[in-house]
């Protein structure tokens, strides 16, 4: 099958990857002109451990290429898989502009009975008026399908690979057989159902997990008022079938490409449609205060963060990505710096581009970034970072270690004569 994959970003280039390595010809397709020379070049623009890999052995078999021709891409494609962002606009409405903009580049080109297919997370809607767009430009006949994704960015090529569930989206029973022929390679589930299901499973995924860490966070400053554990709470609670001891992170708030959008966006949706007084508008509001209700704490905890100096352990949203997109460290550095401190920081892979009246270092190991630090707080769980050793950066200057995700046994940490801060427990 021929497969045009549009948007060569994270799930993109994943899915162009995989779906070649199904045997099927595809090709990438892009409006940044650098995005594809380093692709055509067989190097990723970005970290996602696996998919260089990948990338170059389907590239070497001749089953993936790149281009930023639409016409290129588009002329031979049986499906074309719109995989381009749709970042939530400043009233938390998806913003569709990328969506639609390939729905007018793309109409000129299309063949006859090609599926379009939309990837991205959009709300419902949004494939209607991709095809109407389409249909203004051309009068080929042509099926519309929506194909949500589920992967997550730090195993996005396992994820791809091995599947939860493949989601199809239809109303033609062509297009089922079709997209079903594109994943048959795959030992996943595949549902059918309707347009709006496919693309309301995809929020209602993210809306789930980002208000289960919501509700977490809440049990947390609780347990921080009365003296009560709430890794204790979890391991308590986790005994239940019907609730389970896995996916509950007490921390910062969730963060990252795609939970605060999509929770926004669910939200935003749910006010357009009258639904108000909907959950998901006050998840999205308690988490985006949460990270500022806990630096405050903190520096309370600390007693001023004014000239210290203060190790910030992990930049990226989490770990195995070097992903920036709403990461703590973008509302951390900034705080802290308004304090008057000084930051020192280490991520095995992402990199933090402070601002101008930001005394921000970044350093290449726990060790430099701890060497003069007043203060060390541990923001993500990259396997170095909660695996290191403390022999190495042991100083009687630090007093303080913050454990931003609870994954230090605070009595270690205390047998070090550091003051322990932890979420939800002491
Ligand atoms: N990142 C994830 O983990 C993840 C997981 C599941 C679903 N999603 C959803 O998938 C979609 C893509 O996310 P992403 O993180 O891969 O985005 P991204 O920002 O990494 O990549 C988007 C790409 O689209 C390209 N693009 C924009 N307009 C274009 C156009 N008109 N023609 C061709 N290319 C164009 C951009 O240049 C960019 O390379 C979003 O809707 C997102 O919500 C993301």
């Amino acid at each position: 099958m021929n497969v045009t994959v549009i948007g060569t970003g994270f799930v993109g280039v994943v899915s162009a990857a995989v779906y070649a390595s199904f045997g099927h010809q595809v090709i990438g397709l892009d409006i940044d002109e650098n995005k594809i020379k380093l692709l055509e070049n067989g190097q990723v623009p970005f970290y996602e451990p696996g998919l260089q890999d990948l990338l170059v052995q389907q590239q070497t078999r001749g089953q993936l290429k790149f281009t930023t021709s639409y016409a290129d891409a588009i002329e031979e494609a049986d499906v074309i898989i719109i995989a381009v962002g749709t970042p939530s606009a400043a009233d938390g409405t998806a913003d569709l502009r990328f969506v639609l903009a390939c729905a007018q580049s793309l109409a000129p080109h299309l063949k006859e009975n090609a599926i379009v297919v939309i990837k991205s997370t959009v709300p419902p809607g949004t494939l209607e008026e991709t095809i109407a767009a389409i249909k203004e430009i051309t009068d080929v006949n042509f099926y519309g399908a929506s194909l949500p994704e589920f992967l997550r960015e730090g195993s996005a090529v396992y994820d791809t690979l091995h599947p939860d569930r493949i989601v199809i989206g239809a109303e033609d029973d062509f297009v089922f057989k079709k997209l079903e022929e594109l994943h048959k390679t795959l030992n996943a589930p595949i549902l059918h159902c309707k347009i709006a299901s496919a693309q309301m499973a995809k929020y209602t995924a993210n809306s789930y997990l980002a208000t289960r860490i919501t509700f977490i966070n809440e049990i947390a400053n609780l347990c921080e008022k009365n003296g009560a554990d709430v890794g204790e709470v979890i391991q308590a609670i986790g005994y239940d079938k019907r609730i389970g001891q896995h996916y509950w992170y007490p921390g910062l708030g969730y963060g990252g490409s795609c939970f605060p959008k999509d929770v926004r966006e669910l939200a935003a949706y749910s006010r357009s449609i009258g639904e108000e007084g909907n959950l998901l508008n006050r998840v999205n509001e308690i988490n985006e205060n949460r990270i500022f209700r806990l630096l405050k704490k903190f520096m309370e905890t600390t007693g001023s963060f004014e000239n210290k100096t203060i190790a910030v352990l992990g930049l990226s949203f989490k770990p195995n990505t070097d992903d920036m997109r709403e990461a703590p460290s973008t509302k951390i550095i900034p705080y802290l710096s308004n304090h008057g401190a000084k930051i020192s920081s280490y991520d095995p892979m992402a990199k933090y581009l402070p601002s101008q009246n930001e005394i921000q270092k970044q350093y290449p190991s726990i060790e430099e970034a701890c060497q003069n630090a007043d203060v060390i707080m541990a923001v993500i769980e990259w396997p170095e970072i909660i695996n290191f050793d403390f022999a190495k950066v042991k100083s009687d200057k630090i007093q303080f270690f913050i454990d931003c995700r609870n994954q230090f046994d605070p009595t270690r940490v205390k047998n070090w004569q550091y003051h322990y801060v932890g979420i939800g427990r002491r």
